[in-house]
């Protein structure tokens, strides 16, 4: 550790201590500090309180009370930058030592301007737009008071049913792991304690997602294999593009809860991947101990979670009520606690926050809503969508003249929010209707009825939504899932929409007019009685404060729709779990089918359509033989035979199809989206690693390649290669 000139003078007077001293390297204003620190300050450390949201400036006195000024974090504090700079002061100005607090709030997709939810963007296939929108939400947030964000969520989720999947990126090992290394830089930047980054925190570690049934906060049966192949590498990627902190999930791994799971918290996290931020509890997940059946009390529930290598307890004050006695009973030791305040201070100084502890009181207008941020956010919008089906080129809408636009999402801005919105306001956002008032004025007549609303049985609307779908030349019907039907504690049995949707839909249908649909949703959804009766489905997701505009964009034809699926459309509930890379079966052929509905998915995995006709060349590798170390370049031409630009995502996906553990039938290695101009061709070029790309993670984590034979696959093709 290189001393800085501060402490290798000793000058560590209480005029100027190390800690204190901007240019002392952090490690050594880690170690004066913690040397300074009472035991009941490091506990304090160790702890994230709530005080739940609290807007109104006024009121703050009281609440302050409540509060510790040595406490280390505060989740939901407040809204606005003078109140978090008056709780700041009391942290600086009332502490002995002067500890800045670190403020945490959930900014998931966006602070006020809010952008698609992460499933939305994995589907964009870009990730410098979700770099810069994680980037955009850090300057909003941070501009707040916020230092730390609970996001990126990178929990490969596989089972639609659980409402959680729309606040990860999807279904795919590789593409977590990128739009997790994404996330991270967007809000961190390089270093984070230049102005406007603030820490990310990768959650829910680990394998949340496999939540049984797809049922919130229930066990999960994981192998060791399939943490090692499946949901660890997201996480993995996200603390090599530096993560300064994780969040412990919810639920029991095989027996072992997450948040006591020495294994995974220790031994992967801090060992194996030296990730040297810290790791916080989810809510209440330390207390939950006692409840999950492992620990006998909330005394014991402390020791588990602490031990495993928790380091901050976020909200249920297990930490502070039980450290000390376990600390008195030598159950913990000073070391322990000395190394888990080490952690927490760390990431207090790389943010810069001893330096910086309060926000500049800026005005509304100069934080939010940007007009960069609102153009960002509309491309971003535009480029997750995805175009699933597109019978007789339906759209985009060039020629109608007059259009119906019908069904409970038409006018309804609301519901583009989706859940977990920072500071989302309704007022912010578009809906489709006003976007296409902007885009088709002075082109196309617009008739709007709302037929029903998004549940229920009433039907008195659908005679109006007759009425202007018989005097228009297309029907656009906005259907789909609301936004709080998606997110935390949102488990539904089925992802279908409600069946007052699908009447609508079929009775609008059945004026014999051209039936454009359109769905927001935060979830896949079984289109089984949709898709027959649309000409076009274009799916919205929740895609931010610009969805409206975005949308309108797609039906006129401006934006050319380029989104891909991150997750597989089933064609019915009952398939799930369905996901594209499973292993192969033991019977081929139609042994093990389903009896009554197809095995086939309604949508698979990076289905999407675009204005443009994209046409693969022949795939090409480098060598028909390599050896481990050599690289190899596959390579496919890509030749754009329509008349319009567009934008095309080539997928790279490998196989090893014989191995001692068997692989998926094909994994996702690589992907790149590039614009292809009318008539123009582009190559597009994977450059394979083979032990990065090729090889595979045993059970304990430790990567090897296995000579033989390897497939690369490109659109409908494949091709061998050899590692001898
Ligand atoms: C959620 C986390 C979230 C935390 C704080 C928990 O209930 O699982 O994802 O970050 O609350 O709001």
């Amino acid at each position: 550790m290189a001393l800085s000139m501060m402490a290798a003078w000793g000058c560590t007077s209480e005029q100027s201590p190390v800690y204190k001293d901007a240019s002392a390297d952090i490690e050594d204003r880690v170690e004066d500090l913690v040397d300074r620190m009472t035991l009941e300050e490091k506990i304090l450390q160790l702890n994230q309180y709530t005080l739940g949201v609290n807007t109104v400036e006024n009121n703050l006195g009281e609440v302050v009370k409540d509060i510790p000024a040595e406490i280390g974090s505060l989740i939901y504090f407040s809204d606005v930058p003078t109140g978090r700079n008056a709780m700041q002061r009391k942290a600086m100005e009332e502490s002995r030592l002067g500890i800045p607090i670190l403020f945490g709030h959930d900014v998931i997709h966006g602070y006020r301007t809010t952008f698609p939810i992460p499933l939305a963007q994995a589907c964009s296939w870009n990730l410098e737009l979700a770099r810069k929108a994680s980037e955009v939400a850090a300057q909003e947030a941070s501009d707040c008071g916020i230092h730390w964000t609970f996001s990126p969520m990178v929990d490969v989720a596989r089972d639609p049913r659980w409402g959680r999947v729309m606040e990860g990126y999807g279904e795919d090992v590789y593409t977590n792991a990128m739009f997790s290394a994404a996330a991270v830089k967007g809000y961190q930047g390089e270093d984070m304690s230049e102005k406007n980054r603030i820490a990310a925190c990768l959650k829910h570690y680990v394998g949340y997602a496999a939540s049984e049934a797809g049922r919130d906060y229930v066990p999960t049966e994981i192998s060791d294999q399939t943490l090692w192949d499946t949901y660890l590498p997201p996480f993995e990627a996200g603390v090599k593009a530096g993560a300064a902190t994780l969040m412990s999930a919810f639920h029991t791994i095989s027996g072992i809860p997450a948040s006591a799971n020495h294994y995974i918290l220790t031994e992967v996290l801090k060992e194996k991947w030296q990730h040297d931020g810290f790791v916080v509890s989810d809510w209440g997940a330390v207390e939950q101990l006692v409840y999950q059946g492992m620990a006998e009390d909330k005394k014991e529930a402390t020791l588990l979670a602490f031990n495993a290598g928790i380091e901050m307890d976020m909200a249920d004050r297990m930490y502070i009520k039980y450290l000390p006695e376990l600390i008195d009973e030598g159950k913990v030791s000073i070391k322990q606690v000395d190394e888990a305040v080490r952690r927490i201070l760390r990431v207090k100084f790389r943010l810069g926050l001893f330096e910086n502890p309060y926000v500049e009181e800026k005005s509304e207008e100069e934080m939010y809503l940007l007009p960069k941020s609102l153009e960002l956010t509309e491309q971003q919008a535009s480029e997750s969508m995805v175009l699933l089906k597109n019978e007789g080129n339906v759209l985009p809408l060039e020629n109608a003249r007059t259009i119906a636009l019908v069904g409970p999402g038409a006018t309804d801005a609301a519901e583009h929010l989706g859940n977990w919105g920072a500071r989302a306001r309704v007022e912010d956002a578009v809906s489709v209707f006003q976007g296409m008032s902007k885009e088709f004025a002075g082109k196309a007549n617009l008739l709007t009825a709302k037929g029903c609303e998004f549940d229920g049985e009433d039907k008195s609307g659908f005679a109006e939504a007759v009425r202007v779908a018989k005097a228009s030349d297309v029907v656009v019907v906005c259907l789909g899932h609301r936004g709080c039907w998606s997110g935390e504690n949102q488990s539904r049995s089925t992802i279908e929409i409600p069946a007052i949707q699908e009447e609508l839909l079929a009775t609008v249908e059945a004026t014999g007019k051209p039936v454009v649909v359109l769905l927001t949703g935060g979830r896949p959804l079984d289109l089984r009685r949709v898709e027959p009766k649309a000409d076009a489905i274009l799916m919205l997701w929740h895609s931010g404060i610009r969805a409206g505009y975005a949308a309108a964009g797609i039906l006129s034809g401006r934006y050319n729709p380029s989104g891909k699926l991150a997750m597989t459309f089933p064609y019915s509930t009952g398939q799930i779990p369905i996901y594209y890379n499973r292993r192969n079966p033991a019977r081929t052929g139609d042994q093990g089918l389903y009896r009554d509905i197809t095995s086939e998915p309604m949508y698979p995995f990076g289905h999407g359509l675009s204005y443009s006709d994209f046409e693969y060349g022949k795939l090409t590798l480098s060598a028909e033989k390599i050896s481990a170390n050599e690289t190899l370049y596959a390579e496919v031409e890509v030749k754009n035979n329509s008349q319009r630009e567009g934008m095309e995502t080539v997928h790279w996906y490998v196989c090893d199809p014989y191995s001692h553990i068997t692989r998926p039938v094909k994994e996702l290695k690589f992907f790149e989206k590039k614009l292809i101009k009318a008539g123009e061709s582009t190559v597009y070029r994977f450059e394979i690693d083979p032990l990065r790309d090729l090889g595979f993670v045993n059970k304990k984590g430790e990567r090897y390649l296995d000579k033989g034979e390897y497939q690369i696959m490109v659109g409908d093709q494949m091709v061998s290669v050899l590692v001898e």
